[in-house]
Protein backbone atom coordinates (compact mmCIF):
# COMPACT_ATOMS: atom_id res chain seq x y z
CA UNK A 1 0.00 0.00 0.00
CA UNK A 2 2.78 2.13 0.65
CA UNK A 3 4.35 3.63 -2.54
CA UNK A 4 6.53 5.93 -1.89
CA UNK A 5 8.96 3.58 0.96
CA UNK A 6 12.48 5.36 0.21
CA UNK A 7 11.67 9.28 0.05
CA UNK A 8 12.07 11.73 3.26
CA UNK A 9 9.25 10.98 5.62
CA UNK A 10 8.15 10.85 9.26
CA UNK A 11 5.86 8.06 9.46
CA UNK A 12 6.16 4.82 10.89
CA UNK A 13 4.62 2.80 7.87
CA UNK A 14 2.63 0.45 10.32
CA UNK A 15 0.63 3.55 11.07
CA UNK A 16 0.12 5.09 7.95
CA UNK A 17 -0.60 2.01 6.11
CA UNK A 18 -4.01 1.83 8.93
CA UNK A 19 -4.80 5.37 7.75
CA UNK A 20 -4.47 4.77 4.15
CA UNK A 21 -7.02 1.46 4.41
CA UNK A 22 -9.17 4.03 5.85
CA UNK A 23 -8.74 6.40 3.31
CA UNK A 24 -9.21 4.26 0.84
CA UNK A 25 -12.62 3.01 2.31
CA UNK A 26 -13.82 7.09 2.08
CA UNK A 27 -12.94 6.51 -1.49
CA UNK A 28 -12.32 10.22 -1.22
CA UNK A 29 -12.41 13.19 -3.56
CA UNK A 30 -11.99 16.48 -1.71
CA UNK A 31 -8.77 16.40 0.63
CA UNK A 32 -6.79 18.46 2.79
CA UNK A 33 -3.61 18.50 4.23
CA UNK A 34 -2.26 20.38 6.25
CA UNK A 35 1.62 20.25 6.84
CA UNK A 36 3.29 18.72 3.68
CA UNK A 37 6.82 19.33 3.52
CA UNK A 38 7.95 17.50 0.87
CA UNK A 39 5.34 15.46 0.24
CA UNK A 40 5.52 12.32 1.42
CA UNK A 41 2.04 11.82 2.47
CA UNK A 42 0.65 13.85 -0.07
CA UNK A 43 1.65 11.70 -2.69
CA UNK A 44 -0.48 9.12 -1.06
CA UNK A 45 -3.51 10.98 -0.64
CA UNK A 46 -3.19 11.88 -4.65
CA UNK A 47 -3.06 8.11 -5.94
CA UNK A 48 -5.94 6.87 -3.32
CA UNK A 49 -8.18 9.33 -3.93
CA UNK A 50 -10.64 9.10 -6.86
CA UNK A 51 -9.80 10.03 -10.26
CA UNK A 52 -10.51 13.81 -10.79
CA UNK A 53 -10.04 14.52 -6.58
CA UNK A 54 -9.60 17.89 -5.43
CA UNK A 55 -6.76 17.93 -3.11
CA UNK A 56 -5.11 20.95 -1.31
CA UNK A 57 -1.74 20.99 0.00
CA UNK A 58 -1.42 23.70 2.91
CA UNK A 59 2.17 24.25 3.88
CA UNK A 60 4.47 26.26 5.21
CA UNK A 61 7.30 26.40 2.94
CA UNK A 62 10.82 25.53 5.04
CA UNK A 63 12.01 28.68 3.71
CA UNK A 64 10.61 30.19 6.64
CA UNK A 65 12.67 27.87 9.13
CA UNK A 66 15.56 27.58 7.38
CA UNK A 67 18.22 29.85 6.00
CA UNK A 68 17.99 30.24 2.18
CA UNK A 69 20.45 27.92 1.17
CA UNK A 70 19.64 25.14 3.27
CA UNK A 71 19.41 21.88 0.66
CA UNK A 72 15.69 21.13 2.28
CA UNK A 73 14.74 24.78 0.82
CA UNK A 74 15.99 23.50 -3.13
CA UNK A 75 14.28 20.12 -2.43
CA UNK A 76 10.97 21.35 -1.49
CA UNK A 77 10.84 24.18 -4.10
CA UNK A 78 12.02 21.35 -6.83
CA UNK A 79 9.06 18.93 -5.27
CA UNK A 80 6.53 21.54 -5.57
CA UNK A 81 7.09 22.84 -9.06
CA UNK A 82 8.31 19.22 -10.21
CA UNK A 83 7.23 16.35 -8.87
CA UNK A 84 4.02 16.91 -7.37
CA UNK A 85 2.31 18.05 -10.54
CA UNK A 86 3.31 14.66 -12.27
CA UNK A 87 1.77 13.13 -9.13
CA UNK A 88 -1.65 15.17 -9.61
CA UNK A 89 -1.37 14.34 -13.66
CA UNK A 90 -1.71 10.42 -13.03
CA UNK A 91 -4.69 10.60 -11.18
CA UNK A 92 -6.04 13.49 -12.99
CA UNK A 93 -6.14 15.21 -9.63
CA UNK A 94 -6.82 19.54 -9.37
CA UNK A 95 -3.97 20.00 -7.19
CA UNK A 96 -3.54 23.26 -4.83
CA UNK A 97 -1.08 24.63 -2.54
CA UNK A 98 -1.55 27.47 -0.11
CA UNK A 99 2.49 27.61 0.82
CA UNK A 100 1.08 29.90 3.76
CA UNK A 101 0.32 29.46 7.51
CA UNK A 102 -2.96 27.65 8.10
CA UNK A 103 -3.41 29.84 10.78
CA UNK A 104 -4.55 32.33 8.59
CA UNK A 105 -8.12 33.58 8.13
CA UNK A 106 -6.62 34.35 4.76
CA UNK A 107 -5.74 30.88 4.06
CA UNK A 108 -9.61 29.33 5.40
CA UNK A 109 -10.96 31.88 2.98
CA UNK A 110 -8.66 30.83 0.29
CA UNK A 111 -9.41 27.25 1.25
CA UNK A 112 -13.26 27.86 0.94
CA UNK A 113 -12.80 28.87 -2.24
CA UNK A 114 -11.02 26.54 -3.87
CA UNK A 115 -13.65 23.63 -2.54
CA UNK A 116 -16.70 26.39 -3.59
CA UNK A 117 -18.25 25.90 -0.46
CA UNK A 118 -18.45 22.62 -0.15
CA UNK A 119 -17.36 20.00 2.44
CA UNK A 120 -14.87 17.53 2.06
CA UNK A 121 -14.24 14.31 2.56
CA UNK A 122 -10.67 13.89 4.82
CA UNK A 123 -8.78 16.50 6.73
CA UNK A 124 -5.02 15.45 7.57
CA UNK A 125 -3.24 17.93 10.22
CA UNK A 126 0.85 17.65 10.45
CA UNK A 127 1.57 21.37 10.09
CA UNK A 128 2.34 23.55 13.81
CA UNK A 129 2.19 20.75 16.20
CA UNK A 130 2.27 23.02 19.28
CA UNK A 131 -1.01 22.79 21.34
CA UNK A 132 -2.46 25.63 20.20
CA UNK A 133 -1.22 25.13 16.48
CA UNK A 134 -3.30 21.85 16.08
CA UNK A 135 -6.06 23.12 18.20
CA UNK A 136 -6.68 25.91 15.77
CA UNK A 137 -6.25 23.48 12.89
CA UNK A 138 -9.04 21.22 14.25
CA UNK A 139 -11.08 24.21 14.81
CA UNK A 140 -10.53 25.84 11.94
CA UNK A 141 -10.85 23.22 9.19
CA UNK A 142 -12.94 20.64 11.35
CA UNK A 143 -16.09 22.38 10.47
CA UNK A 144 -15.15 22.00 7.00
CA UNK A 145 -15.25 18.23 6.91
CA UNK A 146 -18.72 15.92 6.11
CA UNK A 147 -20.51 13.99 8.34
CA UNK A 148 -18.79 10.15 7.56
CA UNK A 149 -15.91 12.19 6.46
CA UNK A 150 -12.05 11.63 8.45
CA UNK A 151 -9.93 14.04 10.30
CA UNK A 152 -6.77 12.45 11.35
CA UNK A 153 -3.87 13.69 12.96
CA UNK A 154 0.03 12.77 13.11
CA UNK A 155 2.27 12.85 16.43
CA UNK A 156 -0.15 11.61 18.45
CA UNK A 157 1.87 9.50 20.70
CA UNK A 158 2.51 10.66 24.48
CA UNK A 159 6.45 10.82 24.00
CA UNK A 160 6.32 12.90 21.14
CA UNK A 161 7.21 16.46 20.78
CA UNK A 162 4.36 19.56 20.58
CA UNK A 163 0.99 19.20 21.71
CA UNK A 164 -0.86 16.93 19.70
CA UNK A 165 -1.21 14.35 22.68
CA UNK A 166 -2.67 16.92 25.01
CA UNK A 167 -4.98 18.31 22.03
CA UNK A 168 -6.05 14.32 20.90
CA UNK A 169 -6.58 13.52 24.84
CA UNK A 170 -9.38 16.26 24.98
CA UNK A 171 -10.88 15.78 21.92
CA UNK A 172 -11.22 12.11 20.61
CA UNK A 173 -14.13 11.14 22.98
CA UNK A 174 -15.93 13.67 22.11
CA UNK A 175 -16.81 11.98 19.21
CA UNK A 176 -18.59 8.54 18.86
CA UNK A 177 -15.95 7.22 16.88
CA UNK A 178 -11.88 7.53 16.64
CA UNK A 179 -9.15 5.19 16.21
CA UNK A 180 -5.64 5.08 17.33
CA UNK A 181 -2.66 3.61 15.37
CA UNK A 182 0.07 3.42 17.53
CA UNK A 183 2.93 1.14 16.58
CA UNK A 184 5.91 3.00 17.99
CA UNK A 185 7.57 1.07 20.86
CA UNK A 186 8.84 4.78 22.61
CA UNK A 187 5.17 5.94 22.13
CA UNK A 188 6.40 8.59 19.41
CA UNK A 189 4.67 9.40 16.41
CA UNK A 190 1.35 7.42 16.40
CA UNK A 191 -1.87 8.45 14.14
CA UNK A 192 -5.30 9.39 15.67
CA UNK A 193 -8.33 9.10 13.32
CA UNK A 194 -11.65 10.73 14.51
CA UNK A 195 -14.77 9.32 12.14
CA UNK A 196 -16.97 12.29 11.92
C1 LIG B 1 6.03 17.12 9.87
S1 LIG B 1 6.05 18.07 8.42
C2 LIG B 1 4.82 17.30 7.41
C3 LIG B 1 5.24 15.95 6.94
C4 LIG B 1 4.36 15.34 5.89
N1 LIG B 1 2.97 15.32 6.25
C5 LIG B 1 4.83 13.93 5.66
O1 LIG B 1 4.63 13.07 6.54
O2 LIG B 1 5.40 13.68 4.60
C6 LIG B 1 5.24 19.54 8.93
C7 LIG B 1 5.06 20.57 7.84
O3 LIG B 1 4.12 21.53 8.30
C8 LIG B 1 4.57 22.82 7.98
N2 LIG B 1 3.96 23.78 8.91
C9 LIG B 1 4.35 24.14 10.15
N3 LIG B 1 3.53 25.08 10.66
C10 LIG B 1 2.58 25.31 9.71
C11 LIG B 1 1.46 26.18 9.61
N4 LIG B 1 1.12 27.00 10.61
N5 LIG B 1 0.72 26.17 8.47
C12 LIG B 1 1.04 25.33 7.45
N6 LIG B 1 2.10 24.50 7.49
C13 LIG B 1 2.85 24.48 8.60
C14 LIG B 1 6.09 22.72 8.11
O4 LIG B 1 6.73 23.76 7.44
C15 LIG B 1 6.32 21.34 7.47
O5 LIG B 1 6.43 21.46 6.08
Amino acid sequence: MIIAENELNSQNFKEFEELLAEYKELNASKVIEIGSLYGWTLQHFIHYSQEGSTILAIDLPVRNFVGPQDWRVEKQESNYKNVWPVWAKANKTKLYLIPDSSQKQSTLDKTKDIFKGEEIDFLFIDGDHTYHGVKKDYEMYGPLVRKGGIIAFHDIGKNEEGGVFHLWNEIKTKHTRYKECLHEANHEKGIGIIYV
